[in-house]
C-alpha cells in the first residue's frame, strides 16, 4: 500500500501512509489510539474507499470494493469489533456465505462436523449448534479467528485479536499463526500488547497521525524505542514498559464500602467473597471462567443471585437491576464494549452522559449546558480523540471508544467503580494516563474493583488482590504479598497460602 490517504469530515485519518508485507511474514502494525491502523485495513479490504494511493496485491494493482471481494481474492480479516451474527449458530457464523451443500441444500451435518473440527484446532470444544451469543467474548473471538483462517487466504489481517483472550488462548492463536507462516501465508497483526508483537512478529510498521513513521525488522528496534517512535517522543521521555501509572502510596484504607459474601449462582459462582473499602483498589484475578465478570455482574444487579449477601456501607444491597445499583453510586465499565457498553449510533456527548442523566436532570429537564461542561471536561481529561462531542461514537477508533465508556461512568461520580478490563485496547501511552487517573480518584476516596488479565495491573495497581477459581474466592493477597508468582499460583492451584513465595515444594495437586 503506497501513499494512502483518507479523510473523514473533520478528521484526516490517513495521509500518505504505506505498508508492505511479504508472503510468510508476520507483520506488526502499531500506533497510538486513532493513529489510523484500522482505517488502513478497512481501506485495504474495501470497507472504505481511499481518497488516493495505490494498492498492489500479489503482483497486481487491486481495488477491492467490499470485504467479500477482498476475501474472494485472498485477504481475510478479523476486524477489531467482532462482527458476527449473534443469533446464528457457531457453525453458521463460521461458514456463512459458503455453507457446504448437497444437491443445493445446506449439508448441516457436514457443516457441524467441519466447524467442530476447525474449532478443535483452536483448543475450543463447544456445541457448534448453539447460538453464538451463548458464548463468552473470548470464545466468540476464537470463532471469528477460525472463520478468517478457514478461508484459504494469502493474507490474514488480525486487528487486535488477542484483547479478549487469556494467555492460554493467545498461545493457541500463536500456534495457528506459526502454522500459517509455515504455509507461506502473510499475517498482519495489530496489538497494543508489545510483548506479543515481539514474540510473534518478524517486522513492524509504526504509524503516527495517519502516517507511516518507521518500518523495520522487529529485532532491530527496542521496545522503548518503538514506544518513543509511536508517541513521537524522545527516548528519555518514555516510561519504561511494564511500569504502570499506579502509585498506591497516597491511598489510605478507610471504612468498608462494599462487602459481598458467599455469592452463589449455578456453576458460575460457588461461594465468592469480596470487599472493597472507600479509597481502595481491589484487584480481581482469575483465569477465564473463574467467575470474575460474574462477581461484578452480581454486585451490579445485572444477574440474580441464588444465595449470598451484599452490603454497601453496611446496608443490605441486593440490587434487582443495574438502575438500582447506579442509584446507590455504583458504576460498571463492562468488558464487552460492543454489546453492553457504548451505543454506536449516538454521539460522544450522549454516550458520556447516559448514566449520569438522572443526576444531571433538575426537575426532569437535563441542562444542556451542564451536560456540555461535563462532557468537555472528560474528553480533555481522558484525551479522547474526537472531532467534537457531537461525533458518533462508532466513528471513534477502538481505543477511544473504550475511553468514552470509562468516561461515562466517571461522569456519574460514583462511590464504587467496577472496571472489567479497563485498559483493554488502550495504547501504551494512554494506558499509564488512565491508570494514574484511576489511582488519583481512589486517592480521593473512590472504591475500585478492578478485573484485569494484565498481571502488572494487579501487582502494581491493587491495594489488595482477590483471587477466584471455579467461582470461589481462593486467596486474598495484600499488596505486599501480591507478587506475580503468588497470584499465578493461586489462580492455577487455588492455594489459600501461596507457598511459591517460600520457595517450597511445587508438587501441588
Ligand atoms: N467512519 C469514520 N468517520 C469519521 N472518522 C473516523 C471514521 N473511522 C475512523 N475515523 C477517525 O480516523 C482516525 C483513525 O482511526 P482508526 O480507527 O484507524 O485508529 P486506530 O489506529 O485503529 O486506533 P485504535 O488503536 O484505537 O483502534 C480517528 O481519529 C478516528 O476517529
Ligand atoms: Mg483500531
Amino acid at each position: 500500500m503506497e501513499q494512502i490517504s483518507k479523510a473523514f469530515p473533520g478528521v484526516i485519518a490517513l495521509s500518505g501512509a504505506h505498508l508492505s508485507i511479504a508472503p510468510g511474514e508476520v507483520h506488526a502494525l502499531v500506533g497510538q489510539n486513532g493513529a489510523g491502523k484500522s482505517t488502513m485495513i478497512k481501506v485495504l479490504t474495501g470497507v472504505y474507499r481511499r481518497d488516493s494511493g495505490t494498492i498492489m496485491f500479489d503482483g497486481r494493482a487491486v481495488d477491492f470494493h467490499s470485504p467479500q471481494q477482498a476475501q474472494a481474492n485472498g485477504v481475510s480479516t478479523i476486524y477489531q469489533e467482532v462482527n458476527l451474527v449473534p443469533f446464528r449458530s457457531v457453525a453458521e457464523n463460521i461458514f456463512m456465505g459458503r455453507e457446504p451443500r448437497h444437491w443445493g441444500l445446506i449439508d448441516w451435518r457436514r457443516m457441524h462436523a467441519d466447524a467442530a473440527a476447525l474449532l478443535r484446532r483452536f483448543g475450543v470444544e463447544t456445541d457448534v449448534t448453539q447460538p453464538l451469543l451463548n458464548l463468552n467474548i473470548a470464545v466468540q473471538q476464537m470463532v471469528a479467528i477460525a472463520r478468517a483462517v478457514s478461508f484459504r487466504s494469502k493474507l490474514v489481517v488480525m486487528d487486535e485479536p488477542t484483547s479478549s483472550l487469556d494467555e492460554r488462548e493467545v498461545a493457541t492463536l500463536f500456534d495457528v499463526i506459526r502454522q500459517l507462516k509455515a504455509d507461506g501465508v502473510a499475517v498482519l497483526f495489530i496489538s497494543h500488547r508489545l510483548d506479543e508483537l515481539y514474540a510473534i512478529c518478524d517486522r513492524v510498521t509504526i504509524m503516527r497521525d495517519g502516517q507511516t513513521v518507521d518500518e523495520r525488522p522487529i529485532s532491530a528496534i527496542s521496545q522503548l524505542e518503538l514506544v518513543a517512535r509511536m508517541l513521537g517522543k524522545e527516548l528519555g521521555e518514555v516510561q519504561r514498559s511494564g511500569q504502570t501509572g499506579f502509585d498506591l502510596s497516597a491511598h489510605q484504607a478507610a471504612q468498608t464500602l462494599l462487602e459481598a459474601h458467599d455469592l452463589r449462582r449455578g456453576r458460575a459462582l460457588q461461594g465468592a467473597d469480596v470487599s472493597v473499602g472507600a479509597g481502595e483498589i481491589v484487584g480481581l484475578a482469575g483465569l477465564l471462567g473463574a467467575g470474575r465478570t460474574e462477581v461484578a455482574r452480581a454486585i451490579f444487579g445485572a444477574d440474580p443471585l441464588e444465595a449470598g449477601e451484599i452490603r454497601m456501607a453496611g446496608q443490605p444491597a441486593q440490587f434487582r437491576a443495574p438502575s438500582d445499583a447506579i442509584r446507590a453510586g455504583i458504576g460498571f465499565c463492562s468488558e464487552d464494549r460492543k454489546a453492553e457498553g457504548i451505543i454506536p449510533f449516538m454521539s460522544v456527548r450522549e454516550n458520556l452522559t447516559l448514566a449520569a442523566l438522572p443526576t444531571l436532570a433538575r426537575s426532569g429537564i437535563v441542562s444542556r449546558e451542564r451536560q456540555q461542561q461535563l462532557v468537555d471536561r472528560f474528553i480533555k481529561r481522558l484525551g479522547i480523540k474526537t472531532s467534537g462531542p457531537e461525533q458518533k461514537v462508532r466513528e471513534l477508533s477502538g481505543g477511544n471508544q473504550q475511553k468514552a465508556l470509562l468516561a461515562r461512568w466517571l461522569c456519574l461520580n460514583p462511590k464504587l467503580l467496577i472496571l472489567d478490563e479497563p485498559t483493554r485496547g488502550i495504547d501504551v501511552g494512554a494506558k499509564g494516563e488512565i491508570q494514574s487517573l484511576i489511582n488519583e480518584l481512589a486517592g480521593q476516596g473512590l472504591g475500585v474493583l478492578m478485573i484485569s488479565s494484565e498481571i502488572e495491573e494487579l501487582t502494581e495497581g491493587s491495594n489488595r488482590v482477590v483471587v477466584l477459581r471455579d467461582g470461589r474466592t481462593v486467596a486474598e493477597l495484600p499488596h505486599a504479598e501480591a507478587s506475580q508468582d503468588a497470584i499465578m499460583a493461586a489462580m492455577a492451584h487455588g492455594s489459600e497460602t501461596p507457598d511459591a513465595a517460600q520457595g517450597g515444594s511445587h508438587d501441588q495437586p
